[in-house]
């Protein structure tokens, strides 16, 4: 948590979708795109504790660009001044991810950053299974400093979109006991390609947005619709509170810029 400002701040990316050698739908640099989140951090004024990516880093198939997301992330990190965490999603190559920083030994782990706990899982393989949940259990039996932060790539959630509702984690309910009643205080996942939040065990759950393109909801109920849009989050934890906002990479041209306003502070 900074000092200064008492926030503690997640720069939550998600569902990058790198690909060597072609674009993505002959459109998409998802490594690109993840230089120019910095470029938007830095214009922002945005300064992060963290840097989390919640899975799909590599398209399916594309397993020799690993070693370039490494350095993509790591120049992101650099530029933010914040550590990098990730998490693999279904289009991760689990042998191949092993590139990644923090991967090398396996891929779900504990980090501490300041006084918050990070529990990163793997769910590439679209559940966490028994043996996952077992260590998550007891990771949650030792309550941390500020409080934990869960991070995974299948939402424990459905989505609204019918097409989608049946693609989140397929242990949802085993997660949402092994979570119960700890010191848990948001879980980020991705994958949806759409953001969303929504409530697990009574904690809240946030939804990336994916960086590389978005899901529509009226694209029709058998169809799955992704459009050009890049997309990540701000997640920020305070003692008492934790929010969420979706933040698009390409804003369209403003309507206003004006001065913020003037609340008044007291009444005379
Ligand atoms: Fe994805």
């Amino acid at each position: 948590m900074s000092h200064e400002s008492g926030v503690f701040s997640i720069l939550h990316l998600s569902d990058i979708h790198a690909t060597q050698g072609n674009l993505l739908y002959g459109q998409i640099d998802g490594l690109a795109r993840v230089r120019q989140v910095g470029d938007y951090v830095l214009s922002a004024g945005m300064t992060p504790e963290v840097v989390l990516v919640t899975g799909d880093l590599a398209e399916r198939g594309h397993s020799g660009v690993y070693p370039e997301v490494k350095r993509a992330l790591q120049r992101l990190g650099d530029r933010v001044g914040a550590p990098v965490l990730t998490v693999l999603g279904n289009h991760d190559s689990p042998t191949d991810a092993r590139a990644l920083a923090g991967h090398e030994g396996g891929h779900y782990r504990s980090v501490t950053i300041g006084e918050a706990r990070f529990l990163l899982l793997d769910s590439s393989g679209g559940a966490l299974g028994a043996k996952q949940l077992r260590w998550l259990k007891g990771e949650l039996e030792t309550p941390s400093g500020s409080g934990t932060i869960i991070a995974l790539h299948h939402p424990p959630v459905a989505s609204p979109l019918p097409t989608l509702s049946r693609t989140g984690l397929r242990d949802a309910s085993d997660f949402a006991e092994a979570i119960a009643d700890s010191d848990v205080r948001i879980v980020l996942a991705g994958h949806y390609h759409h953001p969303m939040s929504a409530t697990v065990a009574g904690i809240p759950v946030s939804v990336g947005p994916s960086l590389a393109y978005h899901q529509v909801m009226n694209a029709g109920p058998d169809s799955v619709s992704g459009h050009n849009l890049a997309m990540f989050s701000l997640v920020q934890l305070t003692d008492g509170l934790v929010s969420t906002a979706p933040v698009s990479l390409y804003p369209d041209s403003p309507l206003f810029t004006s001065p913020a306003p003037q609340y008044a502070t007291a009444i005379d």
